[in-house]
């Protein structure tokens, strides 16, 4: 290889093949039509990907709800190849590294009051799993072995294990595996009402009732029986639901009234979606545990985390004289790479004030989302915070087809990207966007959405 060739990880993507897309078996994608027609990112600054055929595209999402500071930031970038030379992988399993100590005392800071303690996985469903298993065990650990129940809700995204499709709320994530899933769970009705809250601006007026089915569920299966609720605060992955006001309040209470623990999936809100640290301060509804992931990071090296309440660590871990306290773990929790890259996330995030930036842009956010409302197509639109569901009519009773053909006429014809779930589009951009890019990707959403039939 020559001095200016280029690296063989970054050459040549324009010219890929058919045939050299075969191998790879693409996550949560159509692969077949993909493979007809590749949408491939070859790099990433800022608020912009580059397409491998030289095009800027407007990030209008993050990545997947995760580059909160904008993508290739020089301080993550640092951190991380520093990291790479000097402790490329410390065991975590009965040994440490000055990083994840680190990490996890930076995310103990700007979590609410009474959460002391981290335990660090590498994505939003091993926090979620986690997080199921530290709630069956903090129940055990205090003498109620009967608590083995989840109540998860309808339309919830907690990724993809079995822990967390079980709990979630999505069907087609578990129409294939019906047969496997956790027993003993069950689920509270989701919250979209468009009859009753079509185009609200920040939180919807009516729905906070729809958190006494949770009364109903204890009623039914008995609060003896129940470990732990988890909801996402904001559901993001179905479409951007917005909790109804006094609604997450009554969950809460009812969580309290009945012994069980209140879980906040908060891998798409963490880390200043909504204009505070997490939507826990946001909504001042304080769960007993709040998984973590995306953000953490800025997405520059995968991590989860799933941070509890002192009092849940101490049980848990007070419960056993000598010897582990607690059997789980993964290979990478508190990776080294993922440890510095978090460091170098939280402060940037701290320099450039990024967990409340989302607080200043969101008037500017809403004005600009809901002018969409006389655009072709649309039935709703919601937003909170730097987040907004734009939903479209179904066409012809097919579902989600009218939003994908927005999303790939995105792509290619405005140089943007969104992200759609059924006929729902849902933004939500790196908090760094400018006010005129706001509009910018409005504008570039309302084209794309105006030329579908
Ligand atoms: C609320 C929520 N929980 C869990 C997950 C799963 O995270 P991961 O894809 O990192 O496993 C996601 C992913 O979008 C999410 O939005």
């Amino acid at each position: 290889m020559t001095a200016t060739a280029p690296h063989p990880a970054s050459a040549g993507l324009a010219t890929l093949a058919a045939e050299e897309l075969d191998a790879l078996w693409m996550p949560f994608t159509a692969n077949k039509a993909f493979k007809a027609r590749p949408r491939i990112l070859a790099s990433a600054k800022d608020m912009h990907y580059t397409s491998d055929d030289g095009r800027r595209i407007l990030d209008g999402t993050a990545g997947l709800w995760c580059v909160n500071a904008g993508h290739c930031r020089t301080p993550i970038v640092q951190a991380i190849a520093h990291a790479a030379g000097t402790l490329d992988f410390a065991p975590g399993f009965q040994m440490g590294h000055a990083g994840s100590f680190a990490l996890a005392r930076k995310v103990v800071e700007i979590l609410p009051a009474g959460f002391e303690q981290v335990f660090f996985s590498n994505s939003g469903s091993e926090a979620v799993d986690s997080a199921l298993k530290i709630a069956l065990a903090y129940h055990q650990a205090r003498g109620e072995k009967s608590r083995t129940q989840f109540i998860g809700r309808e339309r919830g995204y907690h990724g993809v294990g079995f822990g967390g499709i079980s709990v979630g709320g999505i069907a087609p994530n578990k129409a294939a595996f019906t047969s496997q899933l956790l027993p003993g769970v069950d689920h509270l009705p989701h919250t979209h009402d468009p009859a009753r809250n079509a185009f609200s601006k920040g939180m919807p007026a009516h729905g906070a009732s729809l958190a006494d089915a949770l009364e109903a569920l204890v009623a039914k299966h008995g609060a003896e029986t129940i470990a732990a609720v988890i909801v996402e605060p904001v559901a993001g992955s179905t479409g951007v639901l917005i909790p109804p006001v006094g609604y997450l309040e009554r969950l809460r209470a009812i969580c309290d009234a009945h012994g069980i623990l209140l879980i906040f999936d908060e891998v798409i809100t963490g880390f200043g979606r909504l204009g505070t640290p997490f939507a826990a301060q946001y909504f001042n509804v304080i769960p007993d545990m709040i998984t973590l992931a995306k953000g953490i990071t800025n997405a520059a090296v995968p991590m989860g985390a799933t941070a509890v309440r002192g009092t849940i660590y101490d049980t848990v871990v007070n419960a056993t004289a000598k010897g582990i306290e607690f059997f789980h773990g993964y290979t990478y929790s508190g990776h080294p790479l993922a440890a510095a890259a978090g460091l170098a996330t939280l402060q940037l995030y701290q320099d450039e004030q990024l967990l409340t930036r989302a607080a200043t842009l969101a008037p500017v956010w809403e004005q600009a989302v809901h002018s969409l409302r006389d655009m072709k197509h649309v039935v709703d639109i919601r937003n909170l915070g730097l987040v907004a569901g734009i939903e479209l009519a179904t066409r012809d009773g097919v579902l989600g087809a009218r939003a994908y053909d927005a999303f790939v006429d995105a792509f290619f014809t405005e140089g943007v990207l969104i992200r759609t779930t059924g006929d729902i589009i849902a933004l939500s951009p790196p908090l760094i966007i400018s006010e005129e890019q706001v509009w910018e990707l409005v504008g570039k959403v309302r084209r794309a959405v105006e030329r579908q039939v």
